[in-house]
């Protein structure tokens, strides 16, 4: 949900790297972008902005400079259009402001500055933020920046440049920014790949700070402070393991398809976890009086099946809610409850609201989370990282299937049985890697090339197999916009059968235990209504018109059966002509409620 870079440094070339940093956050927000940069001959600032995505821009010289924030938009305030593109100006044009996030209070304070004589060209919450600088700048820029921020209500990342001003400014509430440093340079972004190809040390911003970068002749300094009081911060750098590789699609026509692949190693990577710690957070959830698992889209579903893998292996009830309704629940908040948080990006506004109704009882928070240093790691009681490696496509998949391994290896954990689910998830992953090789991939563009006209799609799935056909209907929905939905096999003759006729694809998520012969039967019921049957199955079946096999390993079928289902949702995206990378009105990380 938007994307922010920023450059400070002895580099003559800033605007070109924020382009090239903006290309790399693109999946964060892709209608419109724009940059600022502070022209070393002039010296002005000059303003890029395009409607549509920065990959389709080619590019131009640009005029020389050390100093350059940029932004990609997903628009929430305003339409997509280029006035409303960010950077946004101050009423002179000698203020830039990048934004990510909602200023609450906006009507109210653009109300007041109207009076004052401003006058607004966007229609976006973030232009009374260079205005309301502008309005203090006598103050001095750093003063102007710390008073307009005293305005503001709301969550925001907010990066800032000025005419005739060697600095770049930023400050964080809410939404998601850190800081890069290499050598005798600063980067600010909304996340660490936009910097990868530059520096691996990184510097961790919290909510209410601020942040100065200073271009002190060949050198650059940077000073962090508190917003509350002023008082200056020390940050540690914290080196991260991330390679600039992994954040770059390679050879693949698409992030979502090396996602995929991936998967040959993430399994294995998700569950190398220290023992000690598996262990502490296992006697967590079995002191626990209540434990809720919370998350939003794929990660949601995962806790769904986090739910039946508790239930099923360690006879613990859990109670899985999703993000935005789990505020319904906190009359059985208490200080004894545990709140499970799944989430890849560590940013998605509804979970940190959660967390925050939780915290508030006294619950004690553990997360599951791909990327170090986010909110909702940095606001847990215990975290463990899933260790996929960056995900920059829309579509959640490597993450979804390393959090559902985790759970299900904490699952094993707390029915004393740790060992055995992590021999389970090995011998999975490695019928994974067998299983992700280029015929694989062949067989089912071809299941993909017989059904990629249809408008709707059914997907069922019982026990942990259940909440796999909510998610492959997502899947499917998010890239290919083909009508899909999933049901719970046994729910089919309670209404959704209604929808079916002929030639309708049905995807039928099996595993070889005790409900295989069940939806087996609901499949029959299916076909029988006309359904285009495809299996997802162990092992072929006479009612499959189609028959995708997946390995059989037992309880962490959801794992593998979801696996199929993205190749399928890639490919039926790519022959509909749409790119799965950047699904239309989607983006990758939510930081707005
Ligand atoms: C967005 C993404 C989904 C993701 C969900 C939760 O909707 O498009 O792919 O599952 O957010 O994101 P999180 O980062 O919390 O897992």
């Amino acid at each position: 949900m938007c994307g922010i870079f920023g450059y400070l440094g002895n580099k003559e070339n800033s605007t070109e790297m924020v382009v090239e940093g903006l290309k790399r956050l693109e999946y964060r927000g892709y209608d419109s972008w724009g940059l600022a940069s502070i022209l070393q001959e002039k010296p002005a600032i000059e303003i890029v902005k395009k409607v549509g995505k920065i990959s389709d821009f080619k590019g131009k010289k640009f005029a020389k400079s050390h100093i350059a924030i940029g932004h990609s938009r997903w628009a929430t305030h305003g339409g997509v259009t280029q006035v409303n593109a960010h950077p946004q100006t101050s009423e002179k044009g000698g203020i830039a402001v990048v934004h990510n996030g909602i200023i609450e209070n906006y009507q109210e304070l653009r109300e007041e500055l109207a009076q004052e004589g401003h006058k607004f060209k966007s229609e976006t919450d973030t232009e009374v933020i260079p205005h309301l600088i502008e309005r203090y700048i006598e103050l001095g820029f750093e003063k102007a920046f710390r008073k307009a921020l005293a305005r503001l209500k709301g969550r925001f990342a907010i990066v800032v440049v000025g005419e005739k001003q060697e600095t770049i400014m930023a400050a964080r509430r809410g939404s998601p920014m850190i800081v890069g440093k290499g050598k005798d340079e600063y980067f600010v972004a909304s996340d660490i790949p936009a910097f990868l190809p530059y520096t691996r040390d990184v510097m961790y911003i919290d909510d209410n700070e601020m942040l100065i970068i200073k271009k002190n002749g060949e050198k650059a300094e940077i000073n962090f402070f508190n917003l509350k009081d002023n008082s200056e911060i020390e940050k540690r750098i914290v080196e991260i393991d991330w390679d600039y590789t992994d954040a770059e699609k390679g050879d693949f026509d698409h992030f979502m398809l090396k996602e995929i692949m991936d998967q040959k190693e993430t399994i294995c990577r998700a569950i190398n976890q220290d023992t000690k710690e598996i262990m502490k957070v296992a006697e967590r959830i079995k002191g626990a009086y209540g434990t809720f698992l919370v998350g939003c889209g794929t990660a949601g579903k995962v806790c769904m099946a986090g739910d039946y893998f508790l239930s099923k292996i360690a006879q613990k009830h859990v109670n899985f809610v999703v993000a935005s309704e789990f505020s319904a629940y906190h009359h059985f908040l208490t200080d004894k409850t545990l709140m499970v948080v799944v989430s890849q990006s560590g940013e998605t506004a509804d979970v940190l609201e959660a967390m925050e109704v939780a915290k508030k009882k006294g619950v004690q928070i553990l997360s599951l989370v791909n990327v170090e240093g986010s909110s909702i790691q940095r606001q847990s009681d215990y975290s463990f990282l899933i260790n996929a490696g960056p995900e920059k496509a829309v579509a959640s998949t490597k993450a979804a299937t390393s959090q559902l391994s985790l759970l299900l290896m904490i699952a094993y954990a707390v029915a004393g049985k740790l060992e055995e689910g992590r021999k389970l998830l090995i011998e999975s992953a490695s019928k994974i890697n067998d299983m992700l090789n280029p015929r694989y991939l062949t067989y089912i563009k071809a299941v993909a090339e017989k059904i990629y006209e249809q408008e709707n799609m059914y997907i069922i799935g019982k026990g942990e197999n259940y909440p796999m056909a909510l998610e492959s209907a997502i899947k499917i929905q998010e890239v290919s916009y083909i009508h899909a939905e999933g049901f719970a096999a046994g729910e089919l003759k309670h209404g959704p059968i209604a929808l079916i006729e002929g030639g309708v694809p049905c995807l039928v998520l099996l595993s070889k235990d005790e409900n295989y012969q069940d939806v087996i039967n609901n499949a029959v019921e299916l076909k029988s209504r006309g359904g285009y049957i495809i299996g997802i199955s162990p092992e072929n079946n006479e009612v499959f018109d189609q028959w995708i096999k997946v390995p059989d390993v037992n309880g962490a079928s959801p794992i593998v059966n979801i696996i199929p289902v993205q190749i399928l949702a890639y490919y039926l995206a790519v022959l509909r002509g749409k790119n799965p990378d950047m699904p239309r009105n989607l983006a990758k990380s939510v930081t707005v409620k």
